[in-house]
């Protein structure tokens, strides 16, 4: 089987190696017009950069891991071709015209757009809540001081002398993925699963925060739920978190598995 990827960054470069521990399974990169350097790469990883000869090799599903722009620039000429495609760049969807499109391209090839949770979780109980009105989710990302030195200077604050949490944002899921494109992709993930209207976003710098952490709190009528996720560094990249890599994998496998035990 085919799978598509876009993107040989740290998030990437995990996919191309967990797959190529998969029997019978080639890698599809797409590196527009040679773009970048990819260096070594796995056997079981072919370059392709040419959209045409892309399509034509009928990748089961492609894994988006690039960045925003490269949501606009590719992903219609997918979708146009019926091929599924798993978003980690989900932050692109906060232009709402773009996100139109791509669902009516999705319906029209009958094909889809999948969200994997990437670094939150609980998109199925989101989902689930996101139709009973009422409902209220409060999404929280902390990261260490170092993570925001150049935010808290423009605040007159200095990250190595920080001591009590700060406050960087505090609004909707679209002002914080205009606002903070590289770190808002969780606030979209969660805008899209409980509806951007539940939704409120809080990002803070906190001198005690170990590593990467998300904190999600929903309370309605059917109950009240939260989880927090601190997310472990990814192999390539301290900045990346493991998990997103793994569940842009998950996504891909609901795609590619036909039979068998399914979770919704
Ligand atoms: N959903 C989530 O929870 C989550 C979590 C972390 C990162 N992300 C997002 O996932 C994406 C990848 O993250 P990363 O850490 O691997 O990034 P990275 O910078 O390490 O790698 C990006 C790769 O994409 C390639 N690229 C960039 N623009 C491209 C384009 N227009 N067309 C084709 N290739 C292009 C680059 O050459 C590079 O190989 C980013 O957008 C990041 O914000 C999402």
């Amino acid at each position: 089987m085919r799978v598509g990827l876009i993107g040989a960054g740290a998030i990437g470069r995990q996919i191309m190696a967990a797959l190529d521990e998969r029997r019978n399974i080639e890698t599809l990169l797409f590196r527009p017009g040679g773009r970048g350097t990819p260096g070594s790469l796995l056997a079981s990883v072919t370059v392709i950069t040419a959209m045409p000869e892309f399509i034509a090799a009928a990748p089961a599903c492609v894994i988006e891991a690039a960045r925003q722009e490269a949501v606009a620039e590719h992903l219609p000429a997918f979708l146009s071709h019926g091929i599924p495609a798993v978003l980690c760049s989900t932050g692109a969807l906060a232009d709402l015209s773009l996100r139109l499109e791509l669902i009516r391209l999705a319906e029209a090839h009958s094909t889809q757009i999948v969200i994997p949770g990437g670094a939150v979780a609980g998109l199925d109980y989101l989902r689930t809540v996101s139709h009973v009105p009422g409902t209220e989710v409060t999404y929280t990302s902390r990261k260490p001081p170092a993570a925001w030195r150049r935010e808290l200077a423009e605040r007159g604050l200095d990250g190595d002398r920080l001591r009590e949490p700060a406050v960087l944002f505090e609004g909707t899921p679209e002002d914080a993925a205009r606002r903070f494109p590289r770190n808002a992709n969780s606030a979209l993930t969660i805008a899209l699963a409980a509806g951007e209207r539940a939704v409120s976003v809080r990002i803070v710098a906190d001198p005690a925060a170990q590593g990467n952490s998300q904190d999600i709190e929903v309370r309605g009528p059917v109950g009240t739920a939260h989880f927090t996720l601190v997310n472990a560094p990814s192999p390539g990249n301290p900045k990346s978190s493991a998990i997103t890599a793994l569940s842009a994998l998950q996504a891909a496998d609901g795609l590619m598995l036909k039979s068998g035990l399914r979770f919704s």
